[in-house]
């Protein structure tokens, strides 16, 4: 009897054994399967960010009342690389503060060409629009993620946008049989199309945030990702302020005409402007 209980352990004790060196094993390739392309270097950062603000360039942010959209704006606002930032979406973004040279326009997505003046003159945009199928449904979570961002960059390139950087996601395919990785890479396609002089996709992974708004799954799946992303901290997560600080850093930084930033470049650039700061 003893010795059969002292064999159910040893074989338990196996099986983690073997379940654990397993994931391990998984999140160690997905942590390396991603390109390590080092960040292009071409002067120093403060210089490049000195020589970016004196182009006296303005941008605009979509959906500066989500996650992404506020602590973007915030970086933007810190690093002064824009002589003005407007803030478009379907509300406020804030209502108590004053900032200078700061705008915001609130617009009606059904019906966006009506506020076609919101988009014009803007060098740069950031788009950090998106909804969930928890949220919205299927049809609605097209409708956001694909239609009101295909038809803001279309506004924004109709107003003179010569820089559009699209937040999408990691695994983005429009051949994907899953939905929210389809419409995603739909989307960035059909931007692309559009030909900016510069467009810029960032792919990250799940963002380690502290969400305001209660969403029980994302909260379950953070309590997991976080000591995962203490070892592997791009393998299936990125922090955001890794993310908002590789946006803006970016912008200065010469690049291609078309770019994708995959989760682990986007993590070492926000690693790179943290060094920066310091
Ligand atoms: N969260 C993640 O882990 C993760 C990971 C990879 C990629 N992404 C992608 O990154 C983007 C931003 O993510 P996030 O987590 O920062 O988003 P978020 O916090 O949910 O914010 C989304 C923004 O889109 C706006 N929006 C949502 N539904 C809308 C509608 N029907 N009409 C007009 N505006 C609407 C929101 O406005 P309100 O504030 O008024 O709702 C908000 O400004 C999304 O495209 C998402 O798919 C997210």
């Amino acid at each position: 009897m003893v010795l059969r209980e002292c064999n159910c352990t040893r074989i338990v004790v196996v099986i983690v054994s073997v379940l654990v060196v397993f994931f391990a094993v998984i999140l160690n390739h997905l942590e390396n399967s991603e390109p390590t392309t080092s960040p292009r270097m071409t002067a120093d950062i403060k210089t490049l960010q000195e020589n970016y603000r004196q182009k006296n360039k303005t941008c605009f942010i979509l959906g500066a009342s989500g996650e992404t959209g506020k602590l973007l704006f915030k970086e933007i606002l810190n690093s002064q690389i824009f002589s003005k930032i407007t803030l478009i979406g379907r509300r406020l973004a804030f209502e108590n503060e004053a900032y200078e040279n700061v705008f915001q326009e609130v617009v009606d997505f059904e019906k966006l060409d009506d506020y076609a003046a919101a988009f014009q003159g803007h060098d740069v945009g950031y788009c950090c629009l998106g909804t969930t199928k928890a949220k919205s449904g299927e049809q609605g979570f097209i409708r956001v993620d694909h239609d009101y961002v295909l038809n803001s960059a279309k506004l924004a390139k109709a107003g003179g946008c010569s820089h559009f950087n699209l937040e999408s996601s990691k695994g983005a395919d429009k051949t994907s049989s899953f939905l929210y990785l389809k419409v995603k890479g739909q989307v960035e396609a059909d931007i692309e199309e559009l030909d900016f002089d510069r467009y810029t996709v960032f792919r990250p992974a799940v963002l380690m945030v502290d969400r305001q708004e209660s969403r029980p799954a994302e909260w379950l799946a953070r309590k997991f990702l976080s000591p995962v992303s203490s070892i592997f901290p791009t393998a299936l997560s990125i922090p955001i302020s890794s993310l908002i600080k590789a946006m803006v850093i970016n912008t200065v930084m010469e690049g291609d005409k078309v770019e994708i930033l995959e989760n682990k470049p986007i993590y070492n650039l926000g690693k790179l402007a943290e060094k920066t700061e310091k």
